[in-house]
């Protein structure tokens, strides 16, 4: 049956019509945007201009990890705001070097560099791979089959995904692409110009996969064998998603050996400005100097209102235990998923992720969807912003859950109903 739903008022839709408007002549097409025009946010709703109401289970695609409108963030902003807000990276400030001191404790003995976002992020561990292996002539780095690590020229040529790629060739040399999850493929693709291989604890943008606990300790292994960098992109999957800081120590939770493994480079954005953009990447001990002055740099890198905000954040989350929220209902989530997997298999046959980083896998051919060209994946998610819900495709055919980390239980469950309610409509 139809929902009816009333007409907003004149004014409102003219609010809709006319930033539509301002996209159409204004706004470069790059995007392909949902029917949505949101106008402000509280904890884990959001609104359209319409003043319909959304419960936001993609978070800004894993970036809003407080939530909507968070009061903490907005007083670090004002207070911080009041002080420094911006500064040369030609100083020092005190909250770049807190926010440092912070990471590496979580993380592991090394340093950071800041960036603006993940795809940056990610350029400065392939130029630290490349001075690594600068002098020996080394300079190729391994990334994995449908791996996503951002749009510069350095970002498509490493992402495991042709659609990225497609229309900007040549793509830079120096990447190649192997099987996740599959160390044998690694072993054997290493060239004598490999310099690092690269892969994301959980694949985001590829579908929510998982790295299992073997290939990453085997990947260690490899790289310490072969003298390759490994390192980790944590864009997506890091900032306490999986339940712990990192996906890789989630991943390694409890696994013999695992407590000792640690990257040698690790890319972070997203989550760690919860929307306010900052990115990083931290590097191990022994190669934390490679990059030295002159080497590398960013203007807006680690500002000090970027750092106190990230400060804050983390702050936050430790002191409300929003690793155990992400972990306990990121479980109660996941298993009802599985349970929608065994009761409807006729729209859904796959459920995978970890805490807060959830994907459910749509069948092939849903009848439903046959007269449309647009991928199951979108099919669905707009039948869910007509619900009131916001998730995320991935591929085709899934869709992503990569909710504000603070999310509440009733929250949850309002989420897996309106969920469970499309696809008993698709049955
Ligand atoms: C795993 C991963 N790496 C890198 C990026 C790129 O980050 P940004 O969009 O901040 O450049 C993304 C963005 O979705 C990502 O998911």
């Amino acid at each position: 049956m139809k929902e009816i739903v009333p007409a907003p008022p004149a004014i409102i839709r003219n609010d809709y019509e006319s930033v539509r408007e301002l996209f159409a002549k204004n706004v470069v097409p790059s995007y392909g945007r949902f029917d949505l025009v949101l106008s402000h946010g509280v904890g884990s709703y959001v609104f359209d201009v319409a003043g319909k109401r959304y419960l936001d289970l993609g978070g800004g695609i894993a970036v809003n990890c407080l939530g909507h409108a968070h009061p903490a963030i907005t007083e670090a902003l004002v207070e911080q705001s009041k002080k420094l807000v911006h500064v040369s990276n030609l100083y020092f400030t005190e909250p770049q070097g807190k926010l440092a001191a912070e990471l590496v404790k979580r993380i592991g003995n090394g340093k950071v560099f800041f960036s603006n976002s993940g795809a940056e992020a990610n350029e400065g561990l392939f130029k630290l791979a490349r001075k690594f292996g600068h002098d020996e002539g080394r300079f190729e780095i391994l990334t994995a089959n449908n791996s996503f690590h951002g749009r510069t020229l350095a970002g498509i040529a490493a992402t495991g995904q042709d659609k990225v790629k497609k229309g900007f060739e040549p793509m830079m040399p120096g990447f190649r692409h192997i099987p996740y999850n599959d160390l044998e493929a690694a072993r054997n693709s290493i060239s004598p110009a490999t310099v690092a291989i690269m892969i994301e604890g959980v694949q985001g943008e590829g579908g929510v996969t998982p790295a299992t606990p073997e290939y990453l300790l085997g990947l260690r292994a490899l790289c310490d064998e072969k003298k390759l960098l490994l390192l980790m992109d944590g864009v997506q999957c890091g900032h306490f998603r999986t339940g712990r800081f990192q996906s890789f120590q989630k991943i390694l939770e409890g696994v013999p050996g695992g407590e000792k493994f640690l990257p040698d480079g690790l890319s972070m954005a997203k989550s760690l400005g919860g929307g306010f953009p900052i990115g990083a990447f931290w590097v191990r001990a022994p190669f934390q100097d490679l990059l030295g002055p002159g080497t590398h740099a960013t203007t807006f890198g680690g500002t000090p209102l970027a750092c106190a905000v990230a400060l804050k954040i983390l702050e936050v989350i430790e002191a409300e235990k929003l690793d155990q929220n992400a972990r306990k209902l990121g479980d109660w989530m996941k298993n009802e998923f599985e349970r929608l997997v065994k009761n409807y298999p006729s729209v859904v046959k796959n459920a995978r992720g970890l805490g807060f980083m959830l994907g459910l896998e749509l069948v092939e051919k849903i009848p439903a969807f046959a007269a449309s060209e647009k991928s199951a994946a979108i099919q669905f998610t707009n039948r869910l912003h007509a619900a009131g819900v916001l998730v995320i495709p991935a591929g085709t055919q899934v869709v992503r859950l990569l909710p504000p980390l603070n999310l509440k239980p009733q929250e949850a469950g309002e989420g897996i109903s309106k969920i469970e309610e499309i696809i008993k409509a698709l049955t």
